[in-house]
């Protein structure tokens, strides 16, 4: 290899010698031998004198006789002296005789491909089409798999104008990011001709080509939009298709521009590796996250659809218009997304109160950050190669982004927001933006801190837990670092404070810029008068203890109102009390309940707060059930009997049946009440479960068995399924494979697991290897009871090559690591993980494996503390004899 060529290896990012303006993109897929071929004009800007150009390109096979620089009317100026491809840097060099002339040129290159069946990409899909299997040609190229299907500059600020143009057999439907501007049929083949695009990012390219039915309509303003899926599916395609039409009349308004292509496909994709992906002008989704069926979807999918849905479209704005400059602001692309479709979804349906269930992302970005391995979002270091970007298309980027979005949203005001966000947009359309960038425009609009404030999140790991006391007339304040491990380290972040007390109407807001506050009571006088006679109460109440039950009654103060803000709280022992008080007597909301309690728990889980308490307080939780099994097994039937007693409350009330008019929040809760059920093992449950499944069974209309208990009653099935009593596997397997519908296959593959019989728990995972399962759908199954996990762990390594062969290649992996590992809780396990994986390293699964050893660490330590709580049984068990 020549020495000439070093420079341009093991680099990050492309030189630009040239950079690319236009590209004239022809593909030709045969859809039977699954091979490609490809040529690509790309008009450039030479604007360094350079003998080189250096552009992206893997896995495809150069015809080096093919390529040549022209001028911009096709005249050839230069020979090419040589031509290198070097696979593991995913570069072509090309390199002229001479220096190439400053300004505009050609560069042609023809190549062959392979559609690949790796979800990434120009690949392969498969569907069965009247009894004949077939295959559909689909791209993914987000971040980096542009150069697998064209050579080009696979850089998110490259942005260039592209004209399409396809080659495919006339029977088929062809769609790119544009409209069809010309088709010319030629006997078997036709050539079609796409608009060329406005600029835009390699990654955002799209093309799908197979047999599709759709659904159409179109805005006030004219654009189109369709919906396409398999053949025989469309009307399945009608309620994402009316989502779409109303969320781009809602972005249009908040973003002040317009949706800038004249059209919008959204398209279902059988095998695809992410939920959805928001190339420009042609969306593509997971079946699950873009069909509703009013027959078999339950409420959850139809959730699921909306917000998948608005999150794609928001990208169109923030994503495609106004691009990332690099990946390293990826976490705004995505945590902003991920804000934006709850507020879109929460004005198309109010009704769902959606923010209550942003909380769960929310949390679990909390959650995930307890853990010290890993990465603030801005990443310090830069990405040094393309296959480190899909590692951080992790739970931090989507869930810390989206709740510190929120936070600063909540803080900064929704108009101020938005007027700032729409200004944003004007300013940087159809070029790149850092994160920066969007901060200093929020700082002028608001005239607050904004890029000290953000940068305190954003730039370091974690967050913080604020500490509460109250003493004397004052309330000290004090953050530090929260980590689930309970070990500290040294960060501060400026956290907007929001506090209220006694009332909704009495609240409080200051950033908390330094370690450790007091607030003076004197501070509050003559703010609000309220809030005086609220805190004067407070403290009175302090003083005299109990003396004034009146007084006691309304004297709460909650931090972090509506949780809007993204750290937790720990309150001392009186102020916590009273929040117990104000829970009891229905004073908070169902949020601010939700925050107290999840504080609680995470505390608890860090060994800072004993079980006993956070029993008392908390409903539902199955990580409860898991950490005593370990933790207290001779506990476990009490606790158990605990949450059915519980459950069982509030499913008297909800019963099997949905009724007429009910809230979609209703059908939702009475599927997870009664799976809850089911798990926990609840006789009538079960009972009930298994008739309404054998009704099922027999007729798969029966109004028993609708779409929203249909996961209790398969949960229900396997739980009673063992090697001497198989049937209900069997049968459920039926139900599996006669089904076309992919919601309830999903729903199937996640239910399969739950048995505690260790040789059906292995046949379960085993099938999930065969190929009746999707590869894309596979982890839906590997969520073991705690009875199976010893199985999955021998399971995971007794088939790690395969598995690795099959997903390793993308980040669905991960998922495989961190399911069946996170639930041990011994320290000898983690290590035993650690030496599996000691000559198994790969950076593609790093950080998964460090957190999810974290995780069985902190659980460890956690089943000490529990085993060294002193009350702890006569709690468990006062509870379990409790009646509701
Ligand atoms: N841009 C992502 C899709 C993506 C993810 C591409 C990972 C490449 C690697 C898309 O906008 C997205 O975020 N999809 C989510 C669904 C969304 C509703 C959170 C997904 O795929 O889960
Ligand atoms: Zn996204």
């Amino acid at each position: 290899m020549e020495k000439k060529y070093e420079q341009f290896k093991g680099q990050p990012r492309l030189p630009k010698f040239a950079v690319p303006k236009r590209y004239d993109i022809n593909l030709k897929p045969d859809l039977v031998t699954c091979k490609f071929a490809g040529a690509v004009k790309i008009t450039v800007d030479v604007v360094t004198g350079t003998k080189f150009i250096v552009l992206n390109a893997v896995d495809l096979f150069v015809d080096r006789n093919s390529l040549h620089f022209t001028d911009t009317s096709g005249c050839k100026v230069s020979e090419v002296l040589g031509v290198e491809l070097f696979e593991e840097d995913e570069i072509m060099v090309v390199e002229f005789p001479q220096n190439l002339q400053l300004g505009l040129g050609v560069l042609c290159i023809a190549f062959e491909g392979t559609l690949n069946d790796k979800m990434k990409g120009f690949y392969r899909s498969t569907y069965v089409h009247c009894g004949e299997k077939k295959n559909m040609a689909v791209t993914q190229f987000e971040p980096a798999d542009a150069r697998r299907c064209f050579p080009c500059w696979d850089e998110p600020a490259c942005k260039a104008t592209f004209k399409i143009t396809l080659e495919v057999p006339s029977e088929l439907i062809a769609l790119s990011n544009m409209p069809v501007v010309d088709e010319n049929v030629d006997g078997k083949i036709k050539t079609i001709h796409y608009q060329e695009s406005p600029i835009m990012s390699t990654y955002l390219v799209a093309v799908v080509i197979g047999l599709f039915d759709y659904v159409d309509d179109h805005t006030s303003d004219g654009i189109k939009v369709r919906v396409y899926c398999q053949i025989g599916k469309a009307n399945q395609g009608k309620f994402a298709l009316d989502v779409a039409v109303k969320t781009l009349g809602l972005y249009k308004s908040y973003f002040a521009v317009p949706y800038s292509l004249p059209k919008l496909d959204m398209v279902a994709i059988p095998d695809f590796a992410a939920g959805a992906m928001e190339n420009y002008g042609l969306v593509t989704y997971r079946e699950t996250a873009l069909l509703y069926d009013d027959k078999h979807s339950a409420a959850a999918n139809k959730q699921r659809v909306a917000i998948v849905v608005t999150h794609e479209l928001a990208h169109q704005w923030f994503g495609n218009l106004v691009t990332m400059e690099w990946w390293t602001h990826l976490w705004l692309n995505e945590g902003f997304a991920t804000w934006v479709s709850y507020l879109a979804t929460d004005s198309l349906f109010p009704e769902w109160k959606i923010w209550t269930q942003f909380l769960d992302e929310s949390t679990e970005g909390l959650r995930w950050m307890g853990l010290q391995n890993h990465i603030p979002l801005r990443h310090g270091v830069e990405i040094n190669h393309a296959c480190e970007i899909d590692e951080i298309f992790d739970a931090i980027s989507y869930k810390k982004g989206a709740s510190v979005i929120r936070m600063l949203q909540s803080y900064l005001g929704p108009e101020c927001f938005q007027r700032a966000l729409a200004s944003y947009i004007k300013k940087y359309a159809c070029s790149n933006a850092k994160t920066e960038d969007l901060w200093t425009v929020l700082e002028e609009e608001s005239g607050e801190p904004v890029n000290n404030l953000m940068n305190s999140w954003t730039k370091q790991k974690g967050y913080p837990v604020v500490s509460v006391k109250l003493k004397d007339q004052y309330l000290e304040f004090e953050q530090s670092q929260f980590l689930l491990s309970g070990s500290h380290e040294d960060g501060q972040w400026i956290v907007p404070i929001t506090l209220c007390c006694g009332s909704y109407d009495t609240c409080k807001n200051f950033l908390l810029q330094v370690k450790s506050e007091t607030l003076d009571v004197k501070e509050f006088v003559g703010s609000k008068d309220n809030l005086v006679d609220i805190l004067i109460k407070l403290f009175c109440c302090c003083f005299k203890k109990k003396e004034d039950n009146l007084v006691e009654t309304r004297a709460w103060i909650k931090l972090n109102v509506d949780q809007a803000g993204f750290y937790r709280v720990k309150y001392d022992e009186g102020l916590a009390s009273r929040l117990r008080h104000a829970i009891e007597t229905k004073c908070l909301s169902a949020t601010d309940r939700f925050g107290i309690l999840d504080d609680l728990y995470a505390l608890c889980m860090a060994c800072q707060q004993p079980l006993a308490s956070l029993l008392t307080l908390m409903g539902i939780s199955f990580k409860i059930e898991r950490i005593a099994a370990d933790a207290a097994p001779e506990l476990l039937e009490y606790i158990k009997q605990f949450f059915i007693s519980l459950f069982q409350y509030s499913t008297q009330k909800l019963g099997w049946d949905p009724k007429q008019g009910e809230s979609h929040l209703d059908a939702m809760l009475r599927g997870e009440l009664l799976t809850a059920l089911a798990q926990f093992g609840h006789d009538i449950t079960q009972n009930e479960a298994r008739r309404r499944f054998d009704a099922f069974l027999n007729d798969k209309n029966t109004p028993l068995l609708p779409p929203d208990i249909r996961k209790p009653a398969y949960v229900a099935v396997m739980q009673n399924v063992s090697t001497s009593n198989r049937s209900g596997y069997e049968l459920l397997l039926k139900v599996y494979r006669e089904t076309d519908q992919s919601q309830e296959k999903t729903r199937i593959l996640g239910s399969l697991a739950c048995c505690s019989d260790p040789d059906i728990v292995l046949e379960v995972l085993n099938f999930l290897l065969s190929p009746e399962v999707r590869s894309q759908d596979a982890v839906y199954g590997i969520h073991v009871n705690i009875e199976g996990r010893e199985t999955a762990w021998r399971w995971l390594k007794d088939n790690w090559d395969h598995i690795l062969k099959t997903w390793g290649s993308g980040f669905l992996i991960t998922r495989f690591i961190s399911a069946i590992v996170s639930p041990f809780s011994s320290c000898e396990k983690a290590c035993e993980v650690e030496e599996f994986f000691a000559s198994r390293a790969k950076p593609s699964i790093s950080r998964t494996l460090k957190q999810s050893v974290e995780r069985v660490h902190i659980n460890a330590k956690w089943v000490q503390s529990i085993q060294n709580e002193k009350h702890l049984a006569e709690v468990v068990q006062e509870l379990a004899h409790r009646k509701y």
